[in-house]
């Protein structure tokens, strides 16, 4: 393990995204002497709300784009570290339109190391599972620190291209660089795009689940906030130029987990549609995190999947107001996707 490493500023790129969003209320609750900066653009994935209820003394939040250089300098003169979430993040809308996932996931990356190299910034990248590929469903075998890369998607390949930057930044100019790259999140404040709140928000608007494929696809789930404690656990014990992978032993396919959505919302299991299959599927990701337990004592809280979906539903039953205004762009985009 590396020397404890404790920053008082922080920068957090992408915080009023869902993960970055979760990850800025965890430092907020549990490192009460830290400042963050948030740097988001807004897109149509970002939201001020999600930082509501955030004191000024413990949080300065800057409207702008990971691509802009001179904006980056100014901010990085200022800070100790910086965690790095900023993304084009949906497979689908990748396949629709790359082109926002190479200019953010791979410009900006790019920039952002820049800056990091210039103001001796200590950097942790924020990565996907993704970045391997896939797994057949009776592969005995689970993603590992060693697993070579392949990706599948336009997101994915413009994640795997981000990792390679950060440790090419880590390699050439010697910059505090870290990488993890963690399975799928679930929990509170994921935009209704992705899988779970897609099912939750379309049963709350009387629209029936949508299924990709055979529903067989298999995700390894963890609730976003051992995400977060994971990801701080990097930041400040992992060791420079080192890659951890996040998961939590949650490997569930897509059928189960809409089964599970559908009765915890008391409805009918077989409620549902079978749509058309997303083109290049991943077929399964499973992720082992042993290096991080071990290296870093990492353990996660949320190890109970039905504990931690019943309290996203709730979390979507409670704040409509939240997702109901993107509700028709998104399925209207679906829709013409056939799904
Ligand atoms: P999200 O789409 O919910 O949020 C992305 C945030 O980045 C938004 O607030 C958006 O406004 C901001 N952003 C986008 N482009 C920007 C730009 N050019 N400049 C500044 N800000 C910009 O994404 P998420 O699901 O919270 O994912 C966050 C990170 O975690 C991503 O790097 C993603 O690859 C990674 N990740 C996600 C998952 C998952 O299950 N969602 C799993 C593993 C890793
Ligand atoms: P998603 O949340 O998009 O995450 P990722 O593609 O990063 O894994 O999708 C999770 C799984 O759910 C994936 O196998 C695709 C599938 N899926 C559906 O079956 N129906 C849907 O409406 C969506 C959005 C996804």
């Amino acid at each position: 393990m590396a020397e404890l490493f404790q920053p008082k500023k922080i920068i957090v790129t992408g915080g009023a995204g869902f993960i970055g969003s979760n990850f800025v209320h965890w430092v907020v609750d549990n490192q009460l002497d830290v400042h963050v900066t948030v740097l988001d653009k807004l897109t149509y994935a970002g939201n001020l709300d999600n930082l509501e209820a955030i004191s000024e003394d413990r949080m300065t939040f800057v409207k702008g784009d990971i691509c802009d250089a001179e904006l980056l300098d100014k901010l990085f003169a200022d800070t100790n570290a910086v965690v790095h979430f900023a993304a084009e993040s949906h497979n689908d809308n990748s396949i629709a339109d790359p082109e926002p996932f190479v200019r953010t996931n791979v410009e900006g990356t790019y920039q952002l190391l820049e800056a990091a190299r210039k103001h001796k910034v200590r950097f942790h990248h924020i990565s996907t599972d993704e970045v391997y590929g896939d797994l057949a469903l009776d592969d005995p075998a689970r993603f590992t620190e060693d697993t070579p890369y392949c990706p599948s998607s336009p997101y994915s390949s413009t994640k795997a291209s981000s990792d390679l930057l950060a440790r090419a930044w880590y390699r050439t100019y010697g910059v505090e660089v870290t990488i993890s790259n963690c399975s799928n999140n679930y929990g509170p404040r994921q935009h209704i795009e992705k899988f779970i709140p897609r099912q939750i928000s379309n049963i709350l608007y009387d629209i029936k689940p949508k299924l990709y494929g055979d529903g067989l696809n298999v995700r390894d789930w963890i609730h976003t906030e051992d995400h977060s404690s994971a990801v701080w656990a990097i930041l400040t014990k992992g060791r420079h130029g080192e890659t951890y992978l996040i998961g939590a032993d949650g490997e569930k396919n897509n059928i189960d987990v809409l089964h599970a959505i559908l009765e915890g919302m008391g409805k009918d299991t077989e409620d549902f549609d079978w749509v058309k299959d997303r083109p290049g599927h991943d077929r399964r990701y499973a992720i082992d995190s042993t290096k991080l337990r071990t290296e870093l004592g990492w353990l996660p809280k949320h190890t109970n999947f039905a504990e931690g979906l019943k309290d996203t539903i709730k979390w979507y039953e409670d704040n409509p107001q939240w997702w109901q205004g993107a509700k028709q762009a998104t399925e209207a985009k679906y829709k013409a996707q056939g799904q």
